[in-house]
């Protein structure tokens, strides 16, 4: 009896639901699952939660006794925001207002995610957590604005600010290059924007981390794979370990204008996330060397 009473209440055992569930990220947290047998996880898609809507989160909250909410539902397509402002705003700060309602009310730990796009100044250099930001065009406003709400929120909250994420799920560069590079003889790719991949594993491995030893104030934590690249040499470094012949020719960003403006360098310092859980990330050659070696066997 004593046993089980000590079970109930103890402080690891979460009820987590994972906001966006089948996204990148939100798929790459699923294969964790089996890493924490006493954790109970929900991936409920938009149609079942959608952070847009109040109710949807009362419901699924209550319903299922949740403790945490790992938020990884976004409003990510850069260049379309720019065309729905509306949309992105109410999914990427009007959510994120809803789970902080949430979170108050329920007392839920909640971790949220942020972009190297919020800074958006010609600055050229790396950041920290506690630069300033200066977010430019509808996505990147759209996340400062969360941001901002998280900070002012009245209980400890988590944002995690990461960059260029690719996986075997979903949309990213790594499977567009791989696609493209198969049925073109040569490709066009950017040279002078400059960041750093991120693998959605080791993102949701270091989200799953954080879970576990969550902060007691509100905190911002950088994660993204170690190393800098721009997309040309990302795409380079793709074709060669997927074995892919095109051509790659590098051209400057005004020989391929989009609606949002990227920034030209928003390198994401990790210092504060690698010393916070005794942790070392891989460099982004790495991870991606595990991420094609995956996506080969699946095919
Ligand atoms: N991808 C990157 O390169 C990148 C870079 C920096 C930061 N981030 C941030 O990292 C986080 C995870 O990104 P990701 O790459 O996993 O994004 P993703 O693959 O685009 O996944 C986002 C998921 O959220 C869902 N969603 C959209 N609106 C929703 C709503 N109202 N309610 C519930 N779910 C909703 C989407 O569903 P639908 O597809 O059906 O709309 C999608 O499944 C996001 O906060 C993103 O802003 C990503």
């Amino acid at each position: 009896m004593r046993l089980y009473f000590l079970i109930l209440i103890h402080p690891c055992m979460h009820k987590v639901l994972v906001t966006g569930g089948k996204g990148q990220l939100g798929q790459s947290l699923e294969k964790l699952v089996g890493f924490y047998p006493q954790w109970q996880f929900f991936f409920p898609d938009k149609a079942i939660v959608d952070i847009t809507q109040p109710q949807d989160l009362e419901n699924f909250i209550t319903q299922h006794a949740i403790t945490a909410i790992i938020n990884t539902a976004a409003y990510t397509q850069v260049d379309q925001a720019e065309k729905d402002p509306e949309q992105a705003f109410a999914v990427n700060e009007n959510g994120v207002a809803n789970l902080i309602f949430a979170a108050e009310k329920y007392n839920l730990k909640l971790i949220s995610f942020s972009t190297d796009y919020v800074f958006g100044s010609q600055k050229k250099g790396t950041y920290s957590e506690s630069d300033i930001i200066t977010p430019f065009g509808v996505y990147a406003q759209s996340k400062a604005k969360a941001e901002a709400l998280l900070l002012n929120a009245k209980k400890p909250m988590v944002i995690v600010r990461t960059a260029w994420v690719f996986s075997l799920y979903g949309k990213n560069f790594v499977k567009t290059i791989r696609k493209l590079g198969l049925q073109k003889e040569e490709l066009q790719v950017v040279n002078d924007q400059w960041g750093s991949p991120t693998y959605a594993k080791d993102l949701a491995v270091v989200s799953l981390k954080i879970l576990e030893k969550y902060p007691k104030q509100t905190e911002i934590f950088h994660m993204v794979n170690t190393g800098t690249t721009n997309w040309f040499e990302f795409a380079r470094e793709i074709t060669i370990l997927s074995k892919i012949q095109t051509q790659l020719l590098p051209v400057p960003t005004t020989a391929y204008p989009t609606l949002a403006i990227r920034p030209q360098k928003a390198i994401l310092q990790t210092e504060k996330i690698q010393s916070y859980l005794g942790i070392n990330i891989r460099s982004w050659q790495d991870a991606l060397a595990e991420c094609i070696h995956q996506m080969n066997k699946n095919e």
